[in-house]
């Protein structure tokens, strides 16, 4: 062979070196020019949804690096078959697209795919094309949060070869029995289904379960509704099963025959009910349990312990009775475990010290008892233990201080003893939260001041036999929440705590302490402030304009409101009660945010403010015993959320309020001891007051006949014990959140729903009443107190009085009330004090009964009474002995301080305070409500705890 053959072949060889990337262009002109098209129908502006993780930066779109003069199949997101060139799978997910697909799309002009992924974009809520089915051969759809809306086309039924679909994160889309059907039917392939947040607002059709090729489905969030199909659980493939999030599911679990492959089952916030069967134990690769917020019940079966793949376990806020089984010797996989609220009681077994893998460990507001065992604080991962209000005994081991992961603990509410050195604590670098308070221990808070709690956020010590700030608080600087309440704190507050959590503070519990003074409140974060009951002197300092909370109530403060009261715009709860404040009651507060203002037992005069604005949240308003004048303001009637109105015990004048009977809340209306005259006039609403159980008009200057058309229309007062379930709720609704209110009465703290059904009570005494009692007042049938004395009543008792059989008060004394006592009263069985005195009763006693309690006091001053107890007998006296032997009832023990509410008339001192157990716990829900779906302190602090990881990385 020559030279120039070589050349040659050189040559040759050169040129294919050259043409090769072209001749090899494996994508067709047509599916590029199809794939340039499509791009045109978007824009990239969208932000990144969330989900798409953090590889992708914010201004990643794949399809920008589509040019024309690339191999399409070399394109970011585009697959494509090396022999055939066809593309076969197209993945644009996180690509902010913008824009939306309308159905004679390029896109559908690709038949050869078989992948399509175009999750996490913006489609802008267009509807999904039916042209989605022009792929004969795709077997992978994923259309998941990507903003589509409609209902999902019938279509969508023919792409037969579909392997897994997903829809999931549209919540406007919805899918119809139908679809769902032909969806059934067609797709026998089907291994995936992903459904969460579609609507779905039907019973689940039994259908579904013929899907048996199924390894996953998820219905969570799709508003299903009823029963679901118990096969469910029997498809036979199926390895993970998501129904969360369905309010309405009210099921039941089988009994036998699980589908044995599951490993993962969420079922968080449904209905389901019934026990757990024995048979749940047979998923041996189950690694997933969340059965939490349901209703359950039973006892937790200890055939769980077979479940040794176990990773996941959450039975939380349920039903479940009974004490904890010895499940956990073989979960040795267990990192997650929750049984908190539940009704679980006896000791936490022993077994647990065997959970080494154990990260998280919560069994909060149970009735658990026993010592803890030692074995708990031995697992090395552990990072958060809860074992809150329980009634756990014993001391606190010293190996809690081995746990070097730990970034939580909490204690608090249960019967813990011994001394607690809080140096044992200091050592855990990761340590954000820590609660001790509520049990009877002894704490040495002698630590060194720098080298301690490098991280704490949270710090609950309340009832923990403390005298005096910690030292170690002047190193805090991350401190969020400080609760050192109900302690024996004494004297002013130390200058150095206005540093502790300068800028991070925003709860501070200082309640019932000794403290004598506070100057300063320095923190700009602070929302959250209690400083109840303690001896503070002085005026209330200048507040942070970011309150949400303030109560001072139970000390010696004086002086005027600060004006910085009107710059809290976010204020809803103020309570000034029982100081010696005085001056004015700003104008400002009738038109805030609040929704509670306690300002009784002060000295403040003037006007109640005139300008209650329409929208108002005010729920609960009490300026009882202060020296405020005027009128009441008509304003108030824009407080169409008021609940309890109280100015007892003031100089307010004019004449009765009755356009207050709009306020269709207005459960407790206060106006006794005033200046208020003339008769009880009527307003133009037709059904007034239909909530009303408290009616206190007396010692005032009333006149005229007593108001018989209201009496008419209490609803809440007549229908026995019944209604407590409807109307004696008193929860205030504030925002997402539910405060229970507490009534205080004589210092005894109830909630409020109790204390309503118990005080259903009219008091319309001291005033100048005439005329009859009317028949109608016995329909008021669940009144506890009736309290007509110091009137100018006359006739006669009305029989109808028989009918208030829950009545345990009846004062009718100093009237003109005439006749016999009806003998039809001695069916009262609850009447523990009765007043006729002073009256013009004649005839016989009634005998028997509830009669015979009643000591001569009771009928004093009228003249012709005769008959047991007093020393006149009746002429022809056929009256019977009273029965001796009286039934014990067990409501004596209420009866001490209702004698003192109501048997002299004098002492219903009505106070409201917050629901008080929410901030006991040390976690204000405003931080709670950050977290959107589960409600509970868990997210919390797992947030917290990422932010640590965070931090730590
Ligand atoms: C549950 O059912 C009730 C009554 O049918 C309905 O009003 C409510 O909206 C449903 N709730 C959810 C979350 O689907
Ligand atoms: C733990 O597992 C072992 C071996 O698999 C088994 O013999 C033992 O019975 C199991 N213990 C419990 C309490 O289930
Ligand atoms: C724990 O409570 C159970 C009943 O709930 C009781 O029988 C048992 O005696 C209690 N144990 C201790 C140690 O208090
Ligand atoms: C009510 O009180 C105010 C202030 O004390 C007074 O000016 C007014 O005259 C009084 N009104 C009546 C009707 O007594
Ligand atoms: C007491 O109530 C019953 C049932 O509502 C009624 O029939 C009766 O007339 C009432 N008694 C009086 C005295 O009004």
């Amino acid at each position: 062979m020559g030279k120039r053959t070589w050349s040659f072949q050189i040559f040759c060889l050169l040129l294919l070196i050259l043409y090769l990337p072209i001749s090899a262009k494996l994508c067709s002109h047509y599916q590029t020019s199809m794939l340039l098209q499509f791009k045109q129908l978007f824009s990239f502006e969208t932000r990144q949804p969330s989900g798409c993780g953090r590889l992708q930066s914010d201004s990643y779109s794949k399809m920008i690096s589509w040019k024309e003069e690339k191999d399409c199949c070399s394109w970011d997101g585009v697959t494509c078959d090396m022999m055939t060139g066809h593309v076969t799978g197209l993945d644009l997910s996180c690509s902010r697209l913008h824009g939306s697909i309308p159905s004679d799309s390029s896109l559908f002009s690709l038949p050869h795919l078989q992948i399509l992924n175009l999750a996490f974009n913006d489609f802008n809520y267009s509807y999904i094309s039916p042209g989605f089915t022009r792929f004969p051969n795709l077997a992978h759809l994923n259309l998941s949060v990507s903003s589509f809306s409609g209902q999902i086309p019938a279509e969508i039924s023919h792409l037969s070869k579909l392997v897994s679909l997903d829809l999931s994160g549209n919540s406007q889309l919805g899918l119809d029995t139908p679809v769902l059907k032909a969806l059934v039917q067609n797709l026998n392939e089907l291994q995936e289904l992903v459904l969460n947040s579609v609507d779905m607002s039907y019973e689940v059709p039994s259908f579904l379960t013929n899907l048996s090729s199924l390894t996953s489905l998820d219905l969570g969030n799709c508003g299903l509704q009823g029963s679901i199909p118990e096969n469910i659980f029997r498809l036979p493939n199926l390895q993970n099963l998501i129904l969360s999030y369905n309010k309405n599911l009210t099921s039941v679990f089988p009994k036998v025959n699980w589908s044995s492959p599951l490993r993962f089952m969420d079922l968080y916030g449904c209905n389901f009910m019934g026990s757990i069967p024995a048979s749940l134990g047979n998923l041996s690769q189950l690694t997933y349990l969340d059965l939490s917020y349901n209703n359950f019940s039973g006892h937790i079966p200890s055939t769980l312990s077979n479940l040794q793949q176990l990773r996941h376990l959450d039975l939380s806020n349920n039903k479940f009775t009974g004490q904890i089984p010895c499940i956990f010797a073989n979960l040795t996989q267990l990192s997650f475990l929750d049984f908190s609220n539940n009704q679980l009681n006896g000791p936490i077994p022993s077994s647990v010290s065997r959970l080494h893998s154990l990260v998280t460990k919560y069994l909060s507001y149970n009735s658990l008892n026993g010592t803890i065992p030692s074995g708990l604080f031995t697992s090395p991962l552990l990072e958060s233990i809860d074992l809150r209000n329980n009634q756990l005994t014993g001391s606190i081991s010293n190996s809690i201080s081995e746990l070097v992961n730990l970034i939580d603990l909490s204690l608090s509410s249960n019967n813990l003893s011994g001394n607690v050195e809080l140096y044992m604590f200091a050592e855990l670098k990761n340590l954000l939260g820590l609660d001790l308070s509520h049990n009877s221990l002894s704490l040495s808070t002698v630590l060194p001041v720098n080298s301690s709690f490098p991280n704490l956020s949270m710090l609950s010590l309340s009832s923990c036999n403390i005298s005096e700030f910690p030292d170690f608080l002047r190193t805090q600087h991350r401190l969020q929440i400080l609760d050192l309440s109900d302690n024996q704190i004494r004297g002013g507050i130390p200058n150095w705590i206005w540093n502790v959590g300068k800028d991070t503070l925003n709860h501070l519990n200082l309640s019932h302490n000794f403290l004598t003074g506070i100057e300063l409140l320095p923190w700009k974060n602070l929302r959250y402030l209690d400083l109840r009951s303690n001896s503070l002197k002085g005026s209330i300092p200048f507040l942070p304009p970011s309150l949400n909370f303030i109560s001072v109530s139970n000390n010696k403060l004086s002086g005027e409101i600060p004006l910085s009261f009107c710059n809290m715009n976010s204020i809803f709860y103020v309570n000034l009660s029982n100081n010696s404040l005085n001056g004015m009651i700003p104008p400002c507060l009738a038109n805030s945010s609040l929704w509670f203002l306690d300002m009784r037992m002060n000295n403040f005069h003037g006007s109640i403010p005139q300008t209650f604005s329409k929208g108002s949240r005010l729920t609960i308003l009490n300026l009882n015993d202060n020296q405020l004048e005027g009128s009441v303001p008509l304003s108030l009637v824009n407080c169409s959320f008021l609940e309890v109105l109280d100015v007892g015990n003031n100089r307010i004048n004019g004449t009765f309020p009755a356009w207050l009977g709009a306020l269709s809340e207005l459960q407790v209306l206060i106006l006794r001891s005033n200046r208020f005259h003339g008769p009880i006039t009527y307003s133009v609403t037709r059904f007034p007051f239909p909530k009303l159980r408290i009616l206190y008009l007396s010692n005032n200057e009333f006149t005229g006949v007593l108001p018989t058309r209201y009496f008419q229309n209490f609803q809440a007062m007549m229908h026995g014990n019944n209604n407590s379930a409807e109307g004696g709720n008193m929860y205030i609704n504030y925002g997402n959140e539910y405060y229970s209110a507490i009534l205080t009465v004589k210092g005894v703290n109830m909630e409020m729903e109790k204390v309503l059904n118990i005080f259903t009570t009219i008091d319309l005494s001291g005033n100048k009443f005439q005329g009859r009692i009317p028949e109608v007042v016995g329909k008021l049938n669940s009144l506890k107190g009736l309290n007509f004395s110091h009137n100018k009543l006359t006739g006669l008792i009305p029989y109808s009085l028989e009918n208030l059989t829950q009545l345990e008060s009846l004062d009718l004394s100093s009237n003109k009330v005439a006749g016999e006592i009806p003998w039809q009263l001695t069916s009262l069985n609850f009447l523990q004090v009765l007043n006729l005195s002073q009256n013009q009763l004649v005839g016989p006693i009634p005998q028997g009964k509830q009669f015979h309690t009643f000591s001569s006091d009771s009928y004093n001053g009228n003249m012709g009474l005769c008959g047991f107890p007093l020393s006149e007998k009746c002429s022809n006296d056929e009256v019977t002995e009273p029965i001796q032997d009286r039934e014990e009832d067990d409501t004596w023990s209420l009866f001490d301080w209702k004698m003192a509410v109501m048997g002299y008339g004098s002492g219903f001192v009505i106070g409201l305070s917050m629901g008080y157990s929410v901030f006991a716990t040390g976690w204000p829900k405003w931080i709670v409500r950050m977290v959107e779906r589960k409600q509970s302190r868990n997210t919390v602090i797992r947030m917290l705890i990422q932010g640590a990881r965070g931090r730590r990385n």
